[in-house]
C-alpha cells in the first residue's frame, strides 16, 4: 500500500540480474535503480548499451568499476537521499583508489535531469550526470570521463534515444525471465500541479509502431510470455499504422496481440482523459490483454481535481469506470491517491473516501502530498498541516486495505490461469501471477516456469494467494 506501481521510493533492485558471467576480466557496472518501472526499463537498456563497451553487470558494488544511481524525483527529499548515497560512494571511491583501483560514479534518471550541474558542485566524486532522455550517450560520456572530464549531459533535442540503443541478445533476454517491460511512450504534457514528471522526463513522445513491434518480437523470441507496455501516460501513445492510418494505444495492443507466443499484455500507467473507445474495446476483445487497469484519480473532490489540473471531474471518472466495466466485467482496478493537496478540506477528503467506496479498488497506492520545488502546487497557499495529512492517509489506507482484502478473499474458490514466473519460497513451489496481478504460490516444477496453468485459489495471505493444481 505504501508502494505504488509506477513509483517506488525505495530501490527496487540493488542490481540487475543480467545473465551469466563470461569469466573475462571485463569491467563491471553496478546499477542501483530507484523510482518507477520506467527507470527499471531504462536501467536494463543502459546495461545493454554498456555491454557493447565490455561492461558486465554485477550485484556486488565492491567489485564495480562503475556505479550508476538511476534516480527518482517524485516525492520528498529525493535529491537529498541521492546526495547522501553519493557521500557514501565517495568514501568507497577513495578506498578503492588507495588500492590502485578506479571506480567511476554516474547519476542518471530524474534527479540527474532536475539537478544537472548542481550534482557536480555538491558531489565532487561524481564523474557523469545523464538525464532519462540522453542515456544512449552514456558510453560516450564515460569515455570522456576516463580522459578526466566531468560530464553533464541532460540537454536533448527531439532525438530518439531508442534508435541508438541495442536490444539485448536472446540469451540475455532469457536470463531476465518470462515477463518484461517495454517503454512505448516517454514524458508527459499533462502538467498536474503537484508533479515533477513533465519537467524531469520532458514532453510526450511516442515510439514508432515498427520499433515497438520489433522489440516485442525479440522479447518473445527470448522466451518472454508477458509484456507490460510502459509510459507515464501510456494511453496517450499514438502512432501511424502500416496503411498510414492514425493509431492509438488500443490499435497497438491489437497488433501486439498477434505476435505468436505472446500470452499476456498489460500497460501502465493511464490517465483517465486518455481512455478512448478503441482502448476500452481492446479490453472487451483481447483475451491477451489482462483484466487489470491502473487508472489513478488522485482525489474525489472536483475542487481539488481542478486545483490539481487533472482536467476531469469525479463524476466523469465514475462514468468512465462504468464504461470500462461494461466492456470487461472482470476487470480489476487500481489507483493512486494523494491526501493533503493544498486547500484540501475535511469535506474534500470525505469526497475522496466516497469515490473509493463507489469504485471499489482491487489495489491502490496512496501518498501524502509532497511539495515539489518548481511545480505550481508549491506556490499554493493553504498547505495542509502534516498531522492532517497523516490522519487522512491512515483513514484512506484502512479503507483501501479493506477493499484489497475483500478482493483477494473473493478470489478463493475460483479457477484461474496463472503465468508461472519464478521459484517460490519453499522448494517445489513456484510463484505465478494471476490475471489481476496477484502473486500466487503453487506446487510446480522449475521446468514449468513460463507456462500458463489453470489452478484453483485455495487461500490468501498478506500479499499473495495460494492455489492447487487442477
Ligand atoms: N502518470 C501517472 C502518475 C505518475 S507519478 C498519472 O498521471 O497517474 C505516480 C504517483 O505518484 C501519482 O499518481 C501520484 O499519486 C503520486 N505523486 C506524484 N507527485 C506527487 C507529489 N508531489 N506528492 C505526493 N504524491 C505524488
Ligand atoms: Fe505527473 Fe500528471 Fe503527468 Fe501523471 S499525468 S506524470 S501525475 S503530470
Ligand atoms: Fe520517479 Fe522519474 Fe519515474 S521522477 S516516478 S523515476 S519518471
Amino acid at each position: 500500500m505504501t508502494k505504488d506501481s509506477l513509483t517506488l521510493d525505495a530501490p527496487v533492485t540493488d542490481a540487475l540480474q543480467l545473465g551469466p558471467r563470461d569469466g573475462s576480466n571485463s569491467r563491471k557496472v553496478f546499477i542501483k535503480t530507484y523510482g518507477c518501472q520506467m527507470n527499471v526499463y531504462d536501467s536494463t537498456r543502459m546495461s545493454d548499451a554498456l555491454a557493447r563497451d565490455g561492461y558486465e553487470s554485477t550485484e556486488d558494488m565492491e567489485e564495480a568499476d562503475l556505479v550508476l544511481l538511476n534516480t527518482c524525483h517524485i516525492r520528498e527529499k529525493a535529491a537529498e537521499k541521492v546526495y547522501s548515497a553519493l557521500g557514501r560512494l565517495r568514501e568507497m571511491k577513495k578506498r578503492k583508489a588507495a588500492d590502485g583501483r578506479e571506480m567511476m560514479i554516474g547519476v542518471t534518471g530524474c534527479v540527474a535531469q532536475a539537478e544537472g550541474e548542481e550534482i557536480l558542485r555538491r558531489a565532487p566524486a561524481v564523474d557523469v550526470v545523464i538525464g532519462p532522455q540522453t542515456y544512449h550517450r552514456l558510453p560516450d560520456a564515460l569515455r570522456r570521463a576516463k580522459e578526466g572530464q566531468r560530464v553533464v549531459d541532460t540537454e536533448y533535442a527531439i532525438e530518439d534515444k531508442f534508435e541508438h540503443l541495442p536490444i539485448a541478445e536472446k540469451a540475455k533476454i532469457r536470463a531476465r525471465g518470462v515477463t518484461a517491460f517495454l517503454t512505448v511512450q516517454e514524458g508527459c504534457d499533462k502538467f498536474c500541479t503537484f508533479c515533477v514528471v513533465p519537467y524531469t522526463r520532458g514532453s510526450e513522445v511516442s515510439r514508432p509502431v515498427a520499433q515497438i513491434v520489433e522489440e516485442a518480437e525479440k522479447l518473445v523470441d527470448g522466451g518472454v510470455r508477458e509484456i507490460t507496455l510502459l509510459g507515464q501516460n501510456v494511453n496517450a501513445w499514438h502512432g501511424i499504422g502500416p496503411k498510414g492510418e492514425a493509431w492509438s494505444l488500443g490499435d497497438l495492443l491489437y497488433r501486439l496481440a498477434e505476435i505468436p507466443g505472446l500470452a499476456r499484455l498489460r500497460y501502465t500507467t493511464s490517465h483517465p482523459r486518455d481512455m478512448d473507445d478503441r482502448l476500452i474495446g481492446a479490453h472487451r476483445d483481447l483475451r491477451t490483454l489482462m483484466p487489470y487497469l491502473h487508472l489513478p484519480v488522485q482525489a474525489g473532490s472536483d475542487r481539488i481535481l481542478k486545483a490539481m489540473n487533472r482536467r476531469h471531474t469525479a463524476a466523469e471518472y465514475l462514468t468512465l469506470v462504468e464504461k470500462i466495466r461494461a466492456a470487461r466485467p472482470d476487470i480489476a482496478l487500481s489507483g493512486d491517491f494523494i491526501v493533503g493537496f493544498p486547500g484540501e478540506t475535511d469535506q474534500d477528503f470525505e469526497d475522496t473516501l466516497r469515490l473509493i467506496e463507489e469504485v471499489n479498488y482491487a489495489q491502490a497506492f496512496s501518498f501524502k502530498y509532497s511539495t515539489r520545488p518548481g511545480t505550481p502546487g508549491a506556490e499554493l497557499k493553504d498547505q495542509v498541516p502534516e498531522e492532517f495529512k497523516t490522519e487522512r492517509l491512515e483513514r484512506l489506507q484502512a479503507l483501501l486495505l479493506r477493499q484489497q482484502h475483500a478482493f483477494a478473499e473473493a478470489c478463493v474458490g475460483k479457477t484461474v490461469d496463472i503465468l508461472l514466473e519464478k521459484p517460490g519460497r519453499m522448494p517445489g513451489q513456484l510463484i505465478g501471477r494471476s490475471p489481476w496481478l496477484q502473486s500466487v504460490n503453487v506446487d510446480a516444477k522449475a521446468s514449468q516456469i513460463g507456462d500458463i496453468i489453470n489452478v484453483r485459489i485455495t487461500g490468501t495471505s498478506t500479499n499473495s494467494l495460494f492455489a492447487e493444481l487442477l
